[in-house]
């Protein structure tokens, strides 16, 4: 099995040099080293015996087919990428499901499998993510094809100009399926804390995003007094204060201002708009509810001190989603018979899985990230969890095999 995990991560690691930017790893929503990944992917794919297609979502999905056409189990995970990504958030489920077809050596099983690559899901290009997922969970709507990129390109429109058809988008949604697993790294600290190599996700934690525009008014740095500024920097960093000291008060809360952009930018000149993203997490949907309630009535207290204004945009709302049960069990009971510790932990990052919890029973097998580290060119795997999960991979089919 080593061998084939070694595999694995070489494959990752290759992908990883699919990017929009040279030396780091970029690689978003239909972007064209995107095409590149799926050449590579579907090269292995079509060795394992699958059949290929790229639906109009662009999401890679390969076939393989069963003993009888029976709805199929899912296996995947995302292809796209943060910024300056790391070579095994999302890839690994998708390669790892591949490796797992590999590794049948032809057998047919009384069902079939796919396996998905989906285009995307970190939100980065549209700010709204789960796009390939929510095509096969036949929830990507008008509004979501409506928005806009920076460049002012729609979604719908990046997807014609990939070569794809939108019109083809009811097509991608998967009417039936014997359920979804989906691999993934950890993207956290607690399974290299407890020493083991697997998590089995028992929930994903929900998380609300939004978009907030300070505006005041830029003016000359040297000649306006602090008495007479609005100055919208200024107030998106004291707004920015009070997220973090918000969330270090909320147990289990946690909440984040990844991105800050400001206009005119320049040194000499005080901000006139400043535009922060906010990212809140809880298991508990109330609590960050309450949370993002709190945090949106400070930031009108901190505009209105200053004069200024602030403008509210909602970008997801997605509630925690639980595991299947019955699935889930399965799937802790490969993990004990392949050898491993089960674990039982939430995941607070968000997943596919998430989606199409939806549509079919989903279950999440984590593999250990050393140091805690993801969304970072330093994410790494250990080849023998990578093993690990693959041994319990099987023994899943295995189980499924019998009992269906
Ligand atoms: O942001 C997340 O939770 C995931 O990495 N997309
Ligand atoms: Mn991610
Ligand atoms: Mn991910």
């Amino acid at each position: 099995m080593l061998a084939a995990a070694r595999e694995v991560v070489r494959v990752c690691r290759e992908l990883a040099t699919c990017s929009e930017e040279p030396g780091v790893t970029t690689r978003t929503f239909l972007s064209p080293p995107m095409r590149d990944a799926h050449a590579r992917l579907t090269e292995w794919m079509h060795r394992a015996g699958m059949s290929i297609a790229v639906d109009a979502a662009g999401n890679l999905r390969g076939t393989y087919p069963g003993a009888s056409p029976v709805p199929p189990l899912l296996i995947g995970s995302h292809l796209d990428t943060v910024p300056h990504a790391g070579a095994f958030d999302g890839i690994l489920g998708v390669v790892l499901g591949v490796a797992l077809v590999d590794l049948l050596g032809g057998r047919r099983l009384p069902f079939p499998i796919e396996v998905i690559g989906f285009s995307e899901e970190e939100g980065v290009r549209f700010g709204l993510p789960f796009i390939g997922s929510r095509a096969l969970a036949g929830t990507l709507d008008d509004e979501v094809l409506a928005r806009t990129d920076k460049a002012g390109t729609s979604v719908r429109d990046a997807i014609a100009s990939y070569g794809l058809d939108p019109a083809g988008l009811p097509a991608a949604r998967i009417d039936s399926a014997l359920g979804y697993l989906e691999f993934h790294i950890e993207q956290g600290p607690v399974l290299d804390t407890l020493g083991l190599p697997l998590g089995v996700v028992t929930a994903i934690v929900g998380q609300s995003r939004f978009e907030l525009t300070f505006t005041g008014s830029a003016n000359h740095a040297g000649t306006t007094p602090m008495s007479a500024r609005r100055d919208a920097l200024a107030a998106a960093a004291e707004w920015i204060g009070i997220v973090e000291a918000e969330a270090v008060d909320v147990s289990d809360l946690v909440a984040t201002v990844g991105r800050i952009e400001v206009e005119p930018g320049a040194t000499n000149v005080i901000a006139g708009r400043a535009t922060v993203s906010l990212d809140v997490r809880d298991a508990e949907d109330r609590v960050r509810q309450a949370a993002v309630e709190r945090l949106l009535a400070a930031a009108q207290r901190v505009a209105a001190k200053r004069r200024l204004s602030v403008d509210v945009r909602e970008r997801l709302i997605q509630p925690s989603v639980a595991m299947d049960h019955a699935l889930t069990a399965m799937l802790a009971r490969a993990v004990e018979r392949s050898g491993s510790t089960v674990h039982r932990m939430a995941s607070g990052a968000g997943h596919d899985a998430m989606i199409m919890a939806a549509r079919t029973p989903s279950a999440m097998l984590f593999v250990r990230s050393p140091g805690g580290v993801s969304h970072h060119p330093d994410e790494a795997v250990h080849e023998a969890d990578v093993a690990a999960a693959l041994a319990a991979g099987q023994y899943l089919l295995e189980d499924l095999t019998r009992h269906g």
